[in-house]
Formats: C-alpha cells, sequence, structure tokens
C-alpha cells in the first residue's frame, strides 16, 4: 500500500515538479514518507519546486510540540527531503484566533493555485482531514471540536488521553473535492466496515469521506486488512 502510494506521488512530482501537495498525518501515511524519502536519498525524486499544504493541524499545540502535525511532517518527510521550506503549509495550531487562521489557509491554498494531489487516510468513523460525521461539505478550513471517537483513537499518540486536544483546525470537504486528484490510503482490519460503508454506501455528511463517490479523478489504495469487506 505505501510503495503504491509513493509512486502515485512520485509520478505527480515527476509529471509536473512543481506540484502542489496535500498530505495527511496520521499511522497511515508514515510508509509512503518512507518510501518517498528513500527515493529521493537514490535521486529518484526531487522536491525542491514542490509545495505542500497540510490537511490539518491541532489548534492550541506549538509547532515544536511532538505531537503537532508540523512536527510530525518534519519528522517523516520534510527534514529528510529538498523541500523548500517557505513552501510548506499548514494551518497555524499555535494562533487561537480561528477565523483569520482558517481565512489565512483558505488563501494560501488559492494562492498557491489549488491543491494537485491530496493524500489521504481515513478516521474509523469515517472522517477525513479533520471532518467529522454530520459536518457540512461545503465547508473550506474550518475548527472543528474533536469527537470522542477521533480523540480516543488519537490518545495513542500522546502520553495520556487528558492531552489530546479538543479543537483542531482541518481543510474542509470543499476543500479536498478541488484537489485535481485525490489519493486515499486505509490500512488494517479496523477500517475495512468504514472503507465499505464509504464507497459502497451511500453518499451522506454522516460519513464525510463518502462524498468521494463523488471525485472525477479519486484512488483508493488499500491493503488487504482494510479491503477485507469490499467485493473485488
Ligand atoms: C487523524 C488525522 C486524519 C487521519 C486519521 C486516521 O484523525 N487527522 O487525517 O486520516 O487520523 O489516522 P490513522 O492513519 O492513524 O488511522
Amino acid at each position: 500500500m505505501s510503495r503504491k502510494a509513493a509512486n502515485i506521488i512520485s509520478a505527480q512530482v515527476i509529471m509536473k515538479p512543481d506540484a502542489v501537495l496535500g498530505l495527511a498525518t496520521g499511522g497511515t501515511p508514515v510508509g509512503t514518507y518512507a518510501q518517498l524519502v528513500e527515493w529521493y536519498r537514490k535521486g529518484d525524486i526531487d522536491f525542491s519546486e514542490v509545495t505542500t499544504v497540510n490537511l490539518d493541524e491541532y489548534r492550541g499545540l506549538a509547532k515544536e510540540h511532538r505531537q503537532s502535525y508540523w512536527y510530525f511532517m518534519h519528522t517523516h518527510l520534510f527534514n529528510h527531503v529538498n523541500i523548500c521550506p517557505e513552501r510548506i503549509f499548514m494551518p497555524d495550531g499555535s494562533n487561537p484566533d480561528k477565523i483569520k487562521v482558517c481565512k489565512e489557509y483558505d488563501r494560501i491554498i488559492k494562492n498557491v493555485g489549488g491543491i494537485d494531489l491530496q493524500l489521504l487516510g481515513i478516521g474509523t468513523d469515517g472522517h477525513i482531514g479533520f471532518n467529522e460525521p454530520g459536518g457540512a461539505f461545503e465547508l473550506g478550513t474550518h475548527c472543528v471540536d474533536l469527537t470522542e471517537s477521533t480523540i480516543e483513537a488519537n490518545a495513542r499518540f500522546f502520553d495520556c488521553r487528558e492531552e489530546v486536544p479538543r479543537q483542531a483546525y482541518t481543510m474542509g470537504i470543499r476543500t479536498i473535492m478541488q484537489a485535481r486528484k485525490v489519493l486515499m490510503i486505509a490500512s488494517g482490519e479496523k477500517k475495512k466496515k468504514i472503507i465499505k460503508e464509504a464507497f459502497f454506501g451511500a453518499v451522506t455528511p454522516a460519513v464525510p469521506a463518502s462524498i468521494l463517490q463523488m471525485h472525477p479523478d479519486f484512488t483508493l489504495i488499500g491493503d488487504a486488512g482494510a479491503l477485507a469487506e469490499i467485493d473485488l
């Protein structure tokens, strides 16, 4: 799964060296980033003209916090490739001014010309980025209250559950749907139910990822566990 996803990302960068990549965090993309770093070291991929915009960031965490998505992206990818720091963008989690942060992030995405390829994981409740069930499909970047199930799922990265921030800034579904290509990766049996529901069930805000059925260029790459309930 990781290698196939990395192949698609590197093909995008080869075809368009100044591509805008929308990137994701979570456990699922770690192997994809490791593969990209390996190919970069071999000289097979060049990030010097690439721009990145990340999906989301916890509200209330400084960049240097070890659980911030800023820290995650630098640890897993940015510190190891020749990406230009001025072309790395993420919502500013350290700024509590929701309106300002969200407006600024939408402006940044517009200014870079939109997203060529958006990488996504999926939450067990069907969330993408931090767009939780029940949110509106038409939103741009906004601040969300994380659901109990997302707090629970993300607690494994923190010392204790109480440390998980309760809010996050996230690109909205509208922003994600405007990406020219969307690539989702899903791994493990814990995702099999939601993968079936999202892509073989109704398109509904109750399952945010289900809207991707309407995207004109959407690819899902899953491992055997995540695809276990799909009749291929
Ligand atoms: C977080 C992130 C999502 C990610 C999800 C699933 O909620 N905001 O972008 O898709 O976790 O994470 P994992 O890949 O660890 O299952």
